[in-house]
Parts: structure tokens; sequence; C-alpha cells
């Protein structure tokens, strides 16, 4: 026995060696061409109908910029009504031919129901759902009071996807639709007082990514997967243990540090136009990619640099961590920050 497995084992290793020499290059030509005529030939978005959920700021609100100038249909969601109106106002002065703004809690399954159904009784169709609305939260695993105080995170970035993805499933069926998943870098990496926000990303990941197999050619899915952008939470906003919205800039610098801050207006710009050539996944930045592969090759190292940064011994809060140190020098964040992050203010309603 043992050796038949010692054999299997250097067979696998050999078949393994022999397929990527062989597989790998013709596989990646055939990609690169494919990838490079998509762009030739990218969606044509005029009177598309999209819906995007977390509409009134931040990445949504910036996607909806990018989707209305190239002439789609857009329903927008979220649940700040002034603020939703404000950026469907915006949307249609940018050049979209039809917006529809509803006010709706996505964590409730029905209102998931209600949303996606005027989206058909407006529009008729639906071509693009965009799930961008989510929280974060900071907090060390072990400083919880209990861990179950988060399900409410869970509700946003997990079951709120979940539910408009089943509800707006036999449409997107129907138009050859897409849906386009907003995940996080954090799941691709080690990030620590991100066990809860990583732990809802991944779920929301790998649904993503088990639901593409399941639908096969009928939807595409395109992944986001974002760096630090330019938003309500890179400007400090994260989820409470007791369940509320609170922004706190002292935290915030404590958890980025030296991190540069994508602008909004311009990873939205990339990533629509990723979208419609048709990318299976979007990282953006792109420069993230350096960052993954030394989380994959030499991760003791990716590890001791982020415990380095950003974790305290017990009982030393966050913000004293070298990060926020590192980002209190002298015009760090000037060079870093974008003016709209450095300044707490957010939307309120
Ligand atoms: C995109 O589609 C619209 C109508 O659906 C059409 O008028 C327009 O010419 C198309 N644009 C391109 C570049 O094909
Ligand atoms: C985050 O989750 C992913 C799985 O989705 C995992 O591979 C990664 O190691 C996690 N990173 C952490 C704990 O920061």
């Amino acid at each position: 026995m043992g050796l038949i497995y010692s054999l299997m084992d250097k067979v696998a290793a050999l078949f393994l060696f022999i397929s990527l020499l062989l597989f790998l290059p013709p596989l990646y030509l055939f990609k690169f061409i494919n990838s490079f005529l998509s762009s030739r030939f990218p969606e044509n978005l005029t009177n598309k109908v999209v819906l995007i959920v977390g509409a009134s700021s931040g990445i949504g609100e910036h996607l909806a910029y990018e989707y209305a100038k190239r002439g789609a249909l857009l329903v927008l969601v979220a649940r700040r009504k002034n603020s939703l109106r404000d950026v469907a106002k915006m949307a249609e002065d940018i050049g979209s031919p039809g917006v529809l703004a509803i006010p709706a809690d996505y964590t409730k399954p029905d209102e998931c129901q209600r949303f996606i159904d005027t989206t058909i009784q407006n529009f008729g169709r639906l071509d693009h759902l965009v799930n961008v609305a989510g929280v974060v939260a900071l907090p060390l695993f072990e400083e919880m009071a209990d861990p179950f105080h988060f399900q409410a995170l869970m509700d946003v970035n997990f079951w709120g996807p979940v539910y408009t993805t089943y509800f707006a499933l036999p449409h997107l069926k129907r138009s050859r639709g897409r849906i386009v998943g907003v995940t996080s870098f954090s799941a691709y990496t080690n990030i620590p007082r991100m066990t809860m926000y990583n732990a809802s990303k991944g779920a929301v990941r790998n649904f993503y990514h088990t639901l593409r197999i399941e639908l096969g050619a009928d939807i595409d899915i395109t992944e986001i997967i974002p760096g630090v952008i330019e938003s309500e939470l890179t400007k400090g906003k994260i989820f409470t243990e007791e369940g509320r919205l609170e922004v706190d800039q002292d935290l915030r610098d404590a958890s980025l540090g030296i991190v540069p801050i994508e602008r909004t207006k311009a990873f939205a710009h990339a990533v629509v136009e990723r979208v419609r050539s048709g990318a299976r996944w979007v990282l953006e930045p792109p420069w993230y990619i350096g960052l993954y592969y030394i989380r994959v090759l030499i991760p003791e190292v990716a590890e001791w640099g982020m415990r380095l940064l950003y974790v305290t011994p017990p009982g030393v809060p966050a913000t004293e961590d070298l990060a926020k140190k590192l980002a209190d020098l002298p015009f760090v964040k000037e060079i870093l920050y974008p003016p709209s992050v450095r300044s707490p203010e957010i939307k309120r309603d």
C-alpha cells in the first residue's frame, strides 16, 4: 500500500508538471486573445437595465454615474432616501435615459422581492444586478463581548446579496444578463481586525464562485475585488458591536496606515470598462496582485508584516499601532488620502 501511494505521489507530481508545461501556454494564449477581442467589442450599455444596491454613496454611487454616462437605465436602491434621490438626479443629468430610486433595506427578503418586481414593472427587464452595499467592523476577535452581535454585518454583506440574487435570477436568465458582485481584497489576504468582515466577504465570494458553476453560460458573474477605495468605509464608518454605524477616523488610520486610497471616480470608471468587456473578476487597483502573491508565496512574511503594522499587545488600544504612527507623520495623509475621506462627515439620510 505504502509503495503504491508513494508511486502515486510521484505520478501526480509528474502529471502536474507536464500538464503545466503543455496546457498552460495555449490556455493563456487563448485567454489573452479572448480578452483582447472582448475589450475591442465591449457590451453596449445603451438602454440596458442596471440595478445597483448600495447606490447612495461611495462605490455604488460612482458606479451609477459610470453606467449613466454609457446610457443605461438605472434602478438605484439604498436605505438613505434623500442621498439616494440626489444620486438619482445626478445620474439623470449625466445621461441616463431613466432612473428609478427605490429606498429599501435589502437585508429584508420581502423588500428585495419588492424592488426587483418594481424594476420589472417599470422597465420590463433586468440586465445587470450590481451588489455593492457593505459594512465593515474592526474589533479584535478576542475583544468582542459576543461575536453573535455581528450577525447584522452578515445580513448586509452576505444575506443581502444572496436574496437580491435569488429574486433577480429568473429575470437575469431571460436577458442573459450579468451579476456584478463586490467582494473585497480582504477576502484574499490577511488583515487583522477584519475577522468578521473577512468571513462575510469570504462567504459571499464563495457564493458567487459556486453560483457561477451552477449557472454555466446562462448568466455571467463579475467579481469586483476592491482594494482601499475612497468611500464612507474609508472615512472610518464602522459597524459597532452595539449595532450602530459610527465614524472613527483614529481607528481608520490605525487600520489603514500608509495604504494609498484610490479615488472612487477612477475606480468606478476602470470597473465599468472591465465589466463591459466581460471580465470574470476585476482587481482594482491592479497593483494589489503583488500583495496577493506575497501572501500566497511567502505567507510567513505577509503575516509578520501585518502583525507588525496592525496588531497591538493585549490591553493596548488599536489606535496605538505602528500603522497609526506612520499615518500621523507629516504630510502622509495629505499625500495618500483623498480630501473627502479626511473629513468625518457622512451622508445622514
Ligand atoms: C448601442 O445601442 C444603441 C441602441 O440600443 C444604438 O443606438 C447604438 O448605435 C449602439 N452603439 C454602438 C456603439 O453600437
Ligand atoms: C480571508 O478569507 C479567505 C477566504 O475567503 C482566506 O483565504 C484568507 O486567509 C482570510 N484572510 C484573513 C483571515 O485575513
